[in-house]
């Protein structure tokens, strides 16, 4: 199949190179080829400049965020910084007409002044933006009504949702979210390809907004194991 990512971020990175494993086309999307190409230091996260990527992933095809997303056969998956990824997505609304778009974003706004600010061990904790009463996944799905959008990924590291045997053999949780009952069955088969075992359909849409506010836990989770950020560790829900 021919699977588009949206996103030339670390997790973005972590699901093509899987995909690639997995005999799919994998078709990427960024906001300027050049510029993207053109970069050649560390972002502020340490990620590797792309081109870097790419060397090693020479199968990789890398277009403009709207060229990418009309290229999917049907699964998109989106890796915009969560922040800006409303504003980017509407702006390409037409290539994504039609298109399951699966997304991880975590809506964080890193520049705020708390009044309680919670130190982390690289700064202040990110703000959830919205929050509560709405979510990043509702957000896009009401920006694109003709997209079928399902929440998944966004309760691990991507490096650990394409590897979920690295962590107790795979015997942890993932969750979909979404108001398309086929579009989450595609999430789900796509789940099930990276090694998913134990996956938990949390129903409609508005389940995301859980699903996106477990980034605070997960950081806290990831701290009190000793990681900066992130962390190698998995989620399980017994029952
Ligand atoms: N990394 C993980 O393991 C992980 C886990 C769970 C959730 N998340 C969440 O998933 C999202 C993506 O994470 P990531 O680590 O893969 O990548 P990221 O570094 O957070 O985001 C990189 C992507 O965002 C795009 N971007 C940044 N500013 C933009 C703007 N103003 N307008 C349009 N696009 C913009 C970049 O475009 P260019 O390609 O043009 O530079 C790039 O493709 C984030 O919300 C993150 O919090 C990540």
């Amino acid at each position: 199949m021919k699977i588009t990512i949206l996103g030339t971020g670390g997790g973005a990175r972590a699901h093509s190179a899987k995909l690639l494993e997995l005999g799919h086309k994998v078709i990427v999307g960024t906001r300027d080829v050049q510029t993207t190409l053109a970069r050649t230091e560390p972002d502020v996260m340490g990620t590797p400049p792309y081109r870097d990527f790419l060397a090693e992933h020479p199968r990789v095809t890398l277009m403009t965020f709207g060229e990418a997303a009309a290229a999917a056969d049907e699964v998109v998956i989106n890796g915009i910084d969560g922040h800006n990824a409303v504003a980017a997505l509407s702006a390409i609304a037409d290539q994504l007409q039609g298109k399951v778009l699966i997304d991880y974003g975590v809506p964080y706004l890193y520049a705020h002044q708390p009044v309680h600010p919670w130190p982390t061990p690289w700064g202040i904790m990110p703000k959830l933006e919205p929050c509560d009463t709405d979510s990043l996944a509702e957000q896009i799905q009401r920006a694109l009504p003709r997209t079928r959008v399902v929440k998944s990924f966004v309760t691990q590291e991507q490096t650990t949702v394409v590897d979920p045997a690295s962590i107790a053999g795979g015997d942890h949780t993932m969750f979909v979210a979404g108001d398309d009952l086929d579009a989450k069955d595609q999430a789900t088969s796509l789940l099930q390809a990276y090694g998913w075992s134990d996956i938990l359909d949390l129903g409609p849409l508005v389940s995301a907004r859980g699903m996106e506010m477990y980034a605070h836990i997960h950081s806290a989770i990831g701290f009190a194991l000793g990681y900066q950020f992130g962390g190698h560790f998995g989620l399980k829900v017994v029952r």
